[in-house]
């Protein structure tokens, strides 16, 4: 699904989220969201906000789930995914926090295998993902689902690809602050999601998208996966469609 501007992308997946929670909130049921960071899904969430403070949509009905956090990472820090959903989601809507799931980067490395495992049950015992959203970067990770990551793979700690984190250098003012691992749902988790949405936008997309969408499915790009999904789109601007 093709936009011209990426603003009209956001706007379209903010809506597609909003009937969801509605749609669910009519049903007397809980929503369940896989929520993704980056820079891609700030327009959604902003949209979200903005749903939220003028047409009173609601998230008390709202589970998250957050895709990934880096390893170790204080919640606390201004680079930590917590702080990244808090400043530009949560703490502009009513959703309860219990209800709030992101995989920790403040516990010790003995505690990571329970963790992932509890994670996951977590996931089931809400009752699965209704929707996942998506970003792509650039090796073609899905989280932080890098080459070479399984396509049953679960939550686990997994070692942050080289050019992954070249392209967090900047914020985090070099590539030796950046962390070298991270927690991530598996591609078997985002796969087990009812429905998916990618969003990629850009022209610093365009490669990867065209090798995801039109390419070989392969764990060496875990988003050409998601080619095997019954419910899964990408949704993009013409600038990530350029090479298509
Ligand atoms: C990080 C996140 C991914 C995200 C990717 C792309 O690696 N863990 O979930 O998709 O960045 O980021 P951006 O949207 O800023 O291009």
């Amino acid at each position: 699904y093709i936009y011209k501007e990426a603003t009209d992308a956001s706007a379209a997946v903010a809506q597609e989220i909003a009937s969801l929670i509605r749609e669910k909130q009519s049903q007397n049921k809980k929503c369940v969201l896989g929520l993704a960071t980056g820079s891609t899904p700030l327009g959604v969430y902003k949209e979200l906000v903005k749903l939220h403070k003028e047409e009173g949509l609601s998230f008390e009905n709202v589970v998250s789930f957050n895709l990934d956090e880096y390893f170790p990472m204080d919640p606390s820090s201004s680079h930590s995914y917590h702080h990244f959903m808090h400043k530009n989601l949560f703490d502009h809507v009513d959703v309860l926090p219990e209800n709030i799931h992101i995989p920790a980067g403040n516990i010790s490395l003995d505690q990571v295998h329970d963790f992932c495992l509890d994670y996951e049950e977590k996931i089931k015992s809400a009752g699965g993902i209704d929707l996942q959203l998506l970003g792509i970067g650039r090796t073609g990770h899905i989280g932080f689902n890098e080459p070479g990551a399984r396509s049953n793979s679960h939550t686990r700690i997994i070692v942050l690809d080289t050019l992954t984190r070249r392209d967090a250098s900047n914020s985090f003012n070099g590539i030796h602050n950046v962390p070298q691992r991270a927690i991530t749902m598996g591609v078997g988790t985002i796969m087990s999601a009812k429905k998916v949405i990618l969003m990629a936008l850009g022209e610093n997309k365009a490669n990867i998208i065209k090798k995801a969408v039109e390419g070989n499915v392969t764990p060496l790009l875990p988003a050409s996966f998601l080619q095997n999904h019954p419910n899964a789109r990408f949704i993009i601007d013409s600038a990530a469609a350029s090479d298509l």
